[in-house]
């Protein structure tokens, strides 16, 4: 009987493992299936475009500092600041268009000479066709550049084994409220 049931299951996880980039979470063997499967795939290519909303201040803020360093304060760079972000994605600028999900991670002032970020960022959409899938980026933003490139370099869900990068720009900044807008372009390959 135990025999049997084991034979059952064996069968039924060789039937789910069909590869399919949307098949997933059904057992072990369907991941590494589906990961075997990727050689014989073409990639994906998708162009993203949307708004940050990034409030440093006030009752709706999404920035807040977590630490700095012993230099900090007297650095021209404000160098060894590390703040954690949770910013709202917009379809437009304006802070009450359409909701496409939130970018959250962490953010280090990290130059000694010239003002230029860390950023480890997960962007998590929550809706539309990429609704629960999450990219990555992870690089340097010389944020006094009108436009900056940042690395893709992973994602999950539809975002699978991604790669890329991004255009950013500050697209407005408001220095008495501190709420910033910034653009975004996302070029991503997946499979
Ligand atoms: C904070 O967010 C709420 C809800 O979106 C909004 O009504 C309010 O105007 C915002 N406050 C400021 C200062 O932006
Ligand atoms: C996104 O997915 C979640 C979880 O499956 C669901 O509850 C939500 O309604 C979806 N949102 C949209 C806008 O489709
Ligand atoms: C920043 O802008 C300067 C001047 O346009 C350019 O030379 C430099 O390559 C840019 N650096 C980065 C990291 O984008």
């Amino acid at each position: 009987m135990a025999n049997l049931i084991v034979v059952i299951l064996m069968l039924s996880s060789l039937m789910i493992s069909i590869p399919n980039s949307f098949a997933r979470k059904r057992g072990p063997d369907d991941d590494l299936e589906w990961f075997r499967s990727l050689i014989h795939q073409k990639e994906k290519v998708a162009k993203l475009h949307f708004f940050i909303q990034d409030i440093l201040a006030g009752p709706n803020q999404t920035v807040y500092e977590l630490a700095r360093s012993s230099i900090s304060s007297s650095s021209p760079t404000s160098f060894g600041q590390v703040s954690v972000v949770d910013d709202l994605l917009t379809v437009r600028p304006e802070r009450d268009s359409e909701e496409l999900g939130r970018v959250q991670g962490l953010i280090t002032t990290s130059d000694l000479e010239i003002r230029a970020l860390t950023m480890n960022l997960n962007f998590f959409f929550t809706s539309g066709q990429y609704n629960g899938s999450t990219l990555s980026i992870s690089g340097r933003n010389q944020i006094m550049n009108a436009t900056r490139e940042l690395p893709v370099v992973g994602g999950t869900g539809v975002f699978r084994m991604a790669r890329g990068f991004a255009i950013t720009s500050t697209y407005s900044f408001d220095p008495t409220t501190l709420y910033g807008v910034l653009e975004y372009t996302i070029y991503v390959s997946y499979v």
